[in-house]
């Protein structure tokens, strides 16, 4: 058995670059490896110890890079290889580690093994992806859905079989019970691995394997036209789809080639259900940590959030890689309510999160406090909310990264390939930085609190006696009270000499008396003793 073996994780905290949106230096209106590049003194200034780079590979273009044509190369949209040599060099110089996205759940249709597959029915590239007969009454083979709206299959009219896809017809599910699959990812990995990158981001690690038996997934309600894809998917029990138990034997392969290099494999999960999610790391034989992606959509619920984040850290307390925001999903400055409420439930959640061990991760403009940007519908680019009238979609928290009150906010010469409203300049890195009170000062404070208090991530979590909208926890000499609740919380300290080392809001002031604390409304407070 091969344990895990990657140190440099611990206590570390991740930034998240959506590559497209982050910066263009080659003036094309997206961005690039050399955009990442010049912007990486702005990661070390936050305090971030490692960056996660969406995917950057040659692509069809219908999923933003997540339909992947070459998985070897760098799309000329985004760069060259040198580019991405000099990126890790000079990230590494700068003591930043550096993650990749790998994508091995599914293909871009224009890969040449799905080209093959195609071409040639009874060629070596056909079971690379996953293909079955019509119903006899020409229906697909069985009731699952895309994530992303219609079937999960559609047919090839050549062979008159239909093929697999979890995502678009353009991202056909690549079949990993076939073992030429799994060796052609082995040289990816290892391709990857030899240019110096420190971990992978797997990309719906929680689907490639499926039901042997392809057996239709139970409904639990009845579909309407009014439903968005996210909606239809959630209308099945996703018995036989995703989440297979599995779905670790082929990352368990996956594993020795990662302890050989010593880097990261961090998995996308699904499920909110912390055992299922915990699942992934538990045994140690395959990732080292999980994304849990709940606190990513979930609504402002104060004591659903405290008792579920709870029961994630319980069940995997230096496994979790912790998401507030990601470019799936709405801000969470929006989802809470937008505005100055919804910054400050925005920062008090990511204080408690960034306090719970494993690493947390910070999505490019989260620092800001950004809500999700202004697309105009004629602008929208997401196949999400272009291919399924009314759908909400991705967009709003991919719009580009607001460096400055310059044109395109900074991002580069041209108008970006996701058109939106402009910032103001209060949103902007340039203007933030100014300002002690602002919400990238305060995402910079909360990351050199953790590395002057390493208790917080590396002492064993005592949880003290609070509400349910409240979560205090301590570890060693530090202790965490996240208050999220609409009224202040009073919390037993246990013993005196605590002092407030940080607040996650400004304007609220947090009083220590005696043993006791008394936290405002919707704040997160980290004390510190000694
Ligand atoms: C990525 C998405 C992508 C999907 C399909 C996800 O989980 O984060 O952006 O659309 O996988 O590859």
């Amino acid at each position: 058995m091969v344990t895990n073996h990657a140190p440099w994780h611990r206590g570390a905290v991740g930034y998240e670059v959506y590559v497209r949106s982050f910066a263009d230096a080659s003036g094309d209106g997206i961005g690039d490896l050399e955009g990442v590049r010049r912007h990486l003194d702005h990661l070390v200034w936050l305090g971030v110890d490692a960056v996660w780079i969406t995917p950057f590979y040659p692509s069809g273009g219908f999923d933003a890079g997540y339909d992947v044509t070459d998985y070897t190369a760098v799309s000329a949209q985004h760069g060259t290889l040198e580019d991405f040599d000099r990126l890790i060099d000079e990230a590494h110089q700068r003591g930043l580690r550096v993650l990749v996205d790998i994508v091995p759940n599914h293909s871009s249709h224009l890969h040449p093994w799905f080209q093959a597959a195609v071409e040639d029915p009874d060629g070596q590239y056909r079971d690379y992806y996953i293909w079955r007969d019509p119903k006899p009454d020409g229906s697909p083979p069985n009731n699952w859905v895309s994530h992303f709206g219609g079937p999960a299959w559609t047919l090839e009219p050549r062979s008159g079989q239909y093929y697999l896809h979890l995502f678009l017809p353009e991202q056909p599910d690549l079949n990993w019970t076939n073992p030429a699959v799994r060796r052609e990812f082995e040289q990816i990995l290892r391709f990857w691995c030899k240019r110096g990158v420190d971990g992978f981001r797997v990309d719906v690690a929680y689907g490639v394997a499926k039901d042997p038996e392809f057996r239709d997934n139970p409904q639990l309600m009845p579909i309407t036209y009014a439903m968005e894809p996210n909606e239809v998917f959630e209308a099945f029990d996703h018995l036989h789809d995703i989440e297979q138990d599995h779905n670790l034997e082929v990352f368990e392969e996956w594993r020795s080639i990662a302890s050989e290099y010593d880097v990261l494999l961090i998995a996308e999960v699904r499920t909110d259900d912390p055992d299922r999610a915990s699942r992934y790391t538990a045994a140690g034989t395959a990732f080292d940590l999980v994304f849990y992606l709940w606190p990513g959509w979930a609504p402002w619920d104060p004591a659903l959030l405290v008792s579920r984040t709870r029961a994630m850290c319980d069940r995997c307390r230096d496994g979790v890689a912790w998401v507030l925001d990601n470019h799936d999903q709405s801000r969470s400055v929006s989802r809470y309510g937008g505005g100055e409420v919804g910054r400050q439930r925005s920062l008090a959640m990511m204080t408690l999160l960034a306090s719970l061990g494993g690493m947390p991760f910070i999505y490019q403009g989260q620092e800001l406090g950004l809500e999700d940007g202004q697309v105009a519908t004629a602008d929208l680019a997401d196949p999400v909310a272009t291919r399924n009238a009314g759908a909400t979609g991705r967009d709003g928290s991919r719009t580009v990264m607001p460096w400055d009150d310059g044109p395109n906010n900074g991002f580069g010469p041209v108008t970006p390939w996701l058109n939106a409203t402009t910032r103001p300049p209060a949103d902007t890195v340039a203007e933030q930085r100014k300002r002690p009170g602002s919400p990238l000062s305060i995402h910079r404070r909360l990351l050199e609190v953790r590395r002057d208090h390493p208790d917080i991530w590396q002492e064993p979590i005592q949880w003290l006696e609070s509400e349910p909208t409240t979560a205090a926890l301590r570890r060693g000499e530090v202790v965490v009270v996240a208050n999220l609740g609409p009224e202040s919380a009073e919390v037993e300290l246990g013993g005196p000499g605590w002092k407030v080392t940080f607040t996650s809001w400004q304007g609220s002031v947090a009083r220590v008396d005696g043993d006791r604390l008394l936290v405002p409304m919707e704040t997160t407070v980290i004390l510190t003793r000694g």
